[in-house]
């Protein structure tokens, strides 16, 4: 990689990263070639196009903006996180928790939210569920999925075998939108950097997004459902998997023995024993 020898670029992209930095954003990474994003060779060749449509995709965020300036020199921010070089992940994403604070980043702390919701569960799952936005129960008790919905999601992650403890659950964005609107883009790019960070310190080996405002956000691909369901994608190295948002299936749950079929895909993958005769199909 080429190093930015011009002291006064050096300086002008050590700004750009402090700036960055103080957003709570530390993820700065080369930017690839358009054709060998994000794609693995579970995806489909249809979802590989797709990328390169015009369509109305996830906008460049400040983080891809701060790509660009930091290309130049990486190595620069690489150590900067405050959590980098901590082994104990417990440890690690109180760092993270700290660093948030009492987050006025963007203007939902300005719009009613009680608390910031962080995250929960197993700092070393091997699994890891990522929904959209705190809603009014998370909001009071400050832990993610604790609602009805949250009822639903425990549901399946019982279904699978496995307890909440033994996974570890987060959205996209850590304060509960007015009304619970869907997060709008700013929050959630002002906000998902931190769950990145989160994402590294737990390091699951699969993870499964719920909805398509996670999937969407996750992936910066802009597809349905339909076309989201039913592969995996590659996240940074790590296996992710799309399902429904479990308020969708409290609204729709003939759709609960599709998640199923999405959740088996994730047992397959973590080796989890499937249930013989299932009750969920
Ligand atoms: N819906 C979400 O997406 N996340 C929660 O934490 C609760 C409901």
């Amino acid at each position: 990689m080429p190093s930015v020898t011009d002291p006064e670029m050096r300086q002008a992209v050590a700004d750009r990263i402090r700036f960055y930095n103080d957003l709570g954003i530390y993820d700065f990474y080369r930017r690839e070639p358009a054709s060998s994003e994000v794609v693995t060779s579970l995806q489909t060749e249809r979802d590989s196009a797709r990328r390169q449509e015009p369509i109305e995709e996830m906008p460049r965020t400040k983080a891809s903006v701060a790509v660009v300036a930091a290309e130049e020199n990486s190595s620069l921010a690489a150590s900067s996180k405050p959590e980098a070089g901590v082994q104990d992940p417990v440890r690690a994403l109180q760092i993270i928790r700290e660093d948030i604070g009492d987050c006025t980043r963007c203007k939902l702390s300005k719009q009613g939210r009680k608390q910031i919701v962080f995250g929960v569960g197993n700092p070393n799952a091997d699994l890891m569920f990522i929904g959209e936005a705190p809603g009014a129960d998370e909001d009071m008790k400050g832990e993610p999925f604790v609602g009805r919905a949250g009822q639903l999601l425990t549901n399946m992650i019982k279904a699978m075998g496995l307890s909440r403890a033994e996974v570890y659950i987060a959205n996209i964005i850590k304060c509960r939108p007015p009304g619970n609107r869907q997060p709008e883009r700013d929050e959630c790019e002002t906000c998902s950097p931190f769950l990145m960070r989160q994402i590294a310190v737990v390091k699951p080996k699969a993870i499964v997004a719920l909805g398509a405002v996670a999937a969407k956000t996750l992936l910066a691909l802009n597809a349905p459902m339909s076309e989201f369901r039913g592969h995996w994608y590659d996240f940074r190295g790590t296996k992710l998997a799309v399902t429904y948002h479990p308020a969708f299936l409290l609204r729709d749950p003939r759709q609960k023995k599709e998640t199923w079929k999405d959740l088996q895909m994730v047992m397959r993958e973590l080796g989890l024993p499937m249930p013989a005769a299932s009750s969920h199909e």
